[in-house]
């Protein structure tokens, strides 16, 4: 379907102007909401003309930055050229981009990371401030005005509903085939208004096929042609293989003692290599007639529904490599008939989580041998990503997996740790640690039961000894104590611990 095809409404059709002029409209300091989840949806043109606009601005000395809500993280021509710009004074809820992971680190703008659930609704209580203009790609604009979705959903009917402004991109690549696999759901309320989410099997449909939106808000069309960017999954390693496996095993063994159906419950599986090669080792195990509800849809979930060993996912986004994500546009037609598409604080919604009874399996960056989990900092001060849906899922799960290599950078960090540096997910939210080493089933476990199962059968045999060593020592020191730790050493496994340890000597 050519763009003229594409924008139906004659109002609208007078608004199609050019990103650099759409870009005009966006003044400094002003909060944009933009689409965009896990490298789908997210605006190619105006961004890119606006970091143009910014530096421009920057070149002559005049201040220009601006605030950015998305959905998730974006992509390059989004979160790369604003950030290369200096053109983020803060950035909420998600992002994965180098060049932002380095502005934040080094103090240059300032990063809100929210559960993705929650930041509608922050936007709707007013918690987050004004918005001021909302940049959000849709696949087409219908006759009377209202907008067919693309390929993410994430907070895009809350920007649209709270902006002053809105800028349309209208992007003809997305096959507009895959008109009915969204549902928009229009029934939130704040509080007292509330009632139940009323979605009780993943495939369920509450809402609309269709963004509504006030036309007279929108201020300007801008025509794209242009494929979603991603970067492609690297094939599983031996590790990633072995932690699958190790899941694999631990659920079949759930099966046969009768606490997970034969065709187990809905799964969720986080962002990274590691997740979709678990979702990789499903296709060769026993289990069939899955389902999914899930934040997004990765390449490994799209082969399992492909292989018939999936009947339904629901998401608010595809995550998929460049090839999935040419297969999934070429294929719209046949995926909307297993797949849904919701609005992010329906598809991570804690009350449908806990009603669905999710299977939710997530990185992390380490875990303590209580079963804290640190899935956001490096060294506990330096951002990686954010916290994304993980929390959303893990607190409301009715297994709640965490998953990592052992150790990290080729061995010289354990993923192990007596004390994490940074917590995001507590000891009471997380039922199984997994490493290539093995599993830590911690359900029903006291805190010292739990630092036994963690160091033997999580931890990598090079840090063992070591860990082993702390939590005696740890014993020995507080008797008695629930949670015994040695605080002067708890993060001497870290190379920042050893850093500043090395320079005091030094002093
Ligand atoms: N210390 C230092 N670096 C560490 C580390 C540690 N303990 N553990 C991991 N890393 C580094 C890795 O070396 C790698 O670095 P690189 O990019 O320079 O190679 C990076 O962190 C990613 O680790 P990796 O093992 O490749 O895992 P991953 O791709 O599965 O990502 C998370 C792991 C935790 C970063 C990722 O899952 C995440 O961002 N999670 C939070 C959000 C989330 O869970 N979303 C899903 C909810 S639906």
């Amino acid at each position: 379907m050519s763009n003229a095809a594409r924008i139906l409404n004659p109002a609208l059709r007078s608004k199609i102007m050019s990103a650099d002029e759409a870009a005009a409209l966006i003044t400094p300091g002003a909060n944009v909401g933009m689409s965009g989840f896990t490298g789908a949806g997210y605006p190619k043109a105006v961004p890119l003309a606006l970091a143009n606009r910014i530096d421009a601005a920057h070149a002559r000395g005049e201040p220009f930055r601006i605030g950015v809500w998305t959905g998730a993280s974006t992509a390059p021509e989004l979160d790369g050229a604003l950030a290369k710009v200096n053109g983020f004074a803060m950035r909420l809820p998600y992002q994965s981009d180098p060049n932002c992971r380095k502005q934040i680190n080094s103090g240059e703008m300032e990063y809100t990371d929210i559960h993705l659930s929650h930041v509608a609704q922050y936007a709707w209580f007013g918690f987050l401030g004004h918005l001021d203009v909302a940049v959000v790609e849709v696949a087409a604009v219908l006759e009377d005005g209202r907008l067919l979705p693309a390929n993410s959903i994430g907070n895009n009917k809350t920007w649209l509903d709270q902006a002053d402004k809105v800028i349309l991109e209208v992007n003809s690549w997305v096959n507009a085939g895959l008109d009915g696999m969204h549902d928009i759901y229009y029934g939130t309320r704040r509080p007292p208004d509330r009632r139940p989410v009323p979605i009780n099997n993943p495939g369920d449909r509450i809402g609309d096929r269709y963004y509504t939106i006030d036309p007279s808000k929108i201020v300007a069309v801008v025509e794209t042609d242009s494929r979603d960017r991603n970067s492609p999954f690297t094939p599983p390693d031996a590790n990633s293989k072995l932690i699958a496996g190790h899941i694999l095993d631990f659920l079949a063994h759930e099966v046969r003692r009768g606490r997970l159906p034969r065709n187990m419950l809905p799964l969720q599986s986080g962002v990274g290599n590691v997740a979709n090669a678990v979702l990789g080792g499903l296709i060769e195990g026993p289990f069939e007639d899955l389902t999914a509800y899930t934040e997004v849809l990765q390449d490994g979930m799209l082969d399992l529904i492909k292989a018939g060993k999936m009947r339904f996912a629901s998401a608010t986004a595809v995550s998929l490599s460049p090839d999935a994500a040419l297969a999934f546009n070429n294929d719209a037609q046949e995926m909307k008939k297993s797949v849904i598409l919701r609005p992010q604080e329906i598809s991570n919604h804690p009350e449908v989580i806990r009603r669905l009874g999710i299977i939710a399996m997530n990185g992390l960056i380490e875990a303590d041998i209580y079963g804290n989990v640190n899935s956001t900092h490096i060294g506990g001060t330096a951002i990686m990503n954010g916290i994304g849906g993980s929390g959303d899922f893990a607190r409301n799960a009715f297994l709640s997996i965490f998953m990592t290599p052992s150790t990290a950078k080729n061995g010289a960090i354990s993923c192990i740790v007596p004390m994490v540096t940074h917590v995001d997910h507590t000891e009471h939210d997380v039922h199984v640690v997994v490493t290539e080493q093995g599993l830590a089933d911690l359900r029903g476990l006291s805190p010292k039961q739990r630092a036994k199962v963690i160091i033997e059968n999580c931890a990598h045999p090079d840090y063992k000894p070591a860990l082993r060593e702390y939590f005696t020592r740890a014993l020995e020191e507080s008797p008695g104590r629930h949670t015994p730790h040695l605080l002067d050493e708890a993060f001497r496994f870290l190379p920042e611990w050893k850093a500043q340890q090395a320079s005091r000597a030094a002093e």
